[in-house]
This record gives C-alpha cells, structure tokens and sequence, in this order.
C-alpha cells in the first residue's frame, strides 16, 4: 500500500512561497512514503521547476469535467496535467460548500482527471450535524457511491469530517478507524476496476506533527490530506516523518 502525505494549499501562495517547496525538497531527498503538495494553480508551472529531479510531486485542488472550451475562469484537467501535476483533490468539502459540488460532478470531474492522466483525490466526510444524528457513514457511503466511478483505474479517497476542517477538532481515533475501515469494505464492495485494497485512504482535518502519529497509527489510515500545517515546510516535514515512521 503505497502511503501518501499530501498537502493542501487551498487559496494560499505567492511567489515566495516557493521556498517552503525548496525546504521540503532539502528536508526529504529520499522519502520513505509519498509525498505531494496541492498548489493553487497559479503556482504549478513554477513549482514544477522547483520539484524536477526530485521525490515531492505537486497536484491541483480543482478541475473542470471538460477538456477545453467556452467555460471562463475554468481549468481543465489536461491543462493541470500540461502545468506539471499528477494528483488533483475533487470534491473537497470546500468546493461542495462554497460552488454547489454534487457527487455527479465530482464523479465526472474524476472520469476526466484520469482521462488526462491525473490521480484523482476524493473527498468526503461528514458535517456535525450529520454525525450527531448519526448518520455519517449513511452519509459518506452516498458520496462515495455517487463520486467514485467504479471504471477509474487509480484513484485516492480522502475521509475529511468538515467539523474537523482548520478547527483544531479532530475526531477520536475510534471514530477515524470506524469510518475508514467502513470506506475500506464500501471500495472493495464497489467492483471496480481499481484495486480496492491497494487505495490509499487519506486522513483530513486538523493533522498536525503532534497527532500525526497517532492518527496513521489507525489501521486503513494510509497517509493524510493537510492543510494549514502543509503550507509550512517545517510542520509538513513533521507529518511526513510521522508516516515514514508508521
Ligand atoms: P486542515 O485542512 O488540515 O487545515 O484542517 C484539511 C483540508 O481541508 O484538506
């Protein structure tokens, strides 16, 4: 199982923060899990000089399901792939919340990601509400039925519960384990063409270097979605130690 510490920029990055990207390359020039920043499209042709030649990849947070056309303020999948990516995030909570994602359009924007020749990395979790009435797996089980298309060859499900989202909330690690392991039994009830058991099953929310370690300690926990603590090298290297070690 390939483990995989992946960053999360969201809409944060100037020019000069390309530095952290030259630090985390310097911290980590032979990474014993993967490793991957998911930078806002503006940074990627960029980044992409700064990652040649080394272990760190770099990925999009968005794209959209067609290839090119009359759709202004869009990005398309071949045009991340183009810009140096290999991993992008579908479905984030963010994007659900903010842009009126639904489960169809994640699914298609998936078809179209691998298409190009991109990971995608799918999103779901929970809202608070949704936990305390109990119905968080009946919840993540509808976005992973409705967001996942079983004929994807290769694809990164990330549990991110959106009350966990840069709160400093994180679930108890039984909670973790309980919807991980039900995401593990959902993907390989799925039939689908990727190897349910060879995909890797993504922690978000609040993951810092002092949880890390208990958290990939989960069983199906096979690396983490990070974001604030990923837009500085020295706390992402923290997280990527604590999975190397896992
Ligand atoms: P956070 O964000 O680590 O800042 O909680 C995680 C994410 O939204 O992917």
């Amino acid at each position: 199982m390939p483990k995989l510490a992946a960053g999360n920029w969201k809409m944060n990055g100037l020019d000069d923060s390309l530095a952290e990207i030259d630090a985390l390359v310097a911290a980590h020039p032979a990474p014993g899990c993967d490793v991957l920043l998911c930078l806002p499209a503006t940074l990627l042709t960029r980044a992409a000089g700064h990652i040649a030649g080394t272990a760190v990849m770099i990925g999009a947070q968005d794209c959209h399901p067609a290839t090119s056309g009359a759709h202004t303020g869009d990005i398309s999948a071949p045009m991340l792939a183009d810009a140096g990516a290999s991993y992008v995030i579908l479905g984030h909570s963010e994007r659900r919340a903010d842009h009126g994602e639904t489960d169809a359009l994640v699914a298609e924007k998936a078809i179209a990601a691998a298409t190009a020749g991109l990971t995608p990395i799918i999103c779901v979790g929970e809202t608070l509400d949704q936990r305390d009435a109990g119905d968080t797996l009946d919840v993540v089980g509808t976005q992973l039925s409705g967001s996942v298309p079983p004929a994807l060859g290769n694809v990164v499900i990330a549990y991110e519960p959106v009350w966990a989202i840069g709160t400093g909330k994180v679930p108890t690690l039984e909670q973790i384990g309980e919807v991980h392991g039900f995401i593990r039994s959902q993907l390989q009830g799925m039939g689908a063409t990727f190897l349910a058991d060879a995909t890797p099953i993504l922690y978000g929310g609040s993951v810092k270097p002092s949880n890390a370690a208990e958290i990939f300690a989960v069983a199906d926990v096979d690396g983490a979605l990070v974001g604030g603590a990923s837009l500085k090298a020295a706390d992402f290297s923290g997280i990527i130690a604590a999975l190397e070690a896992a």
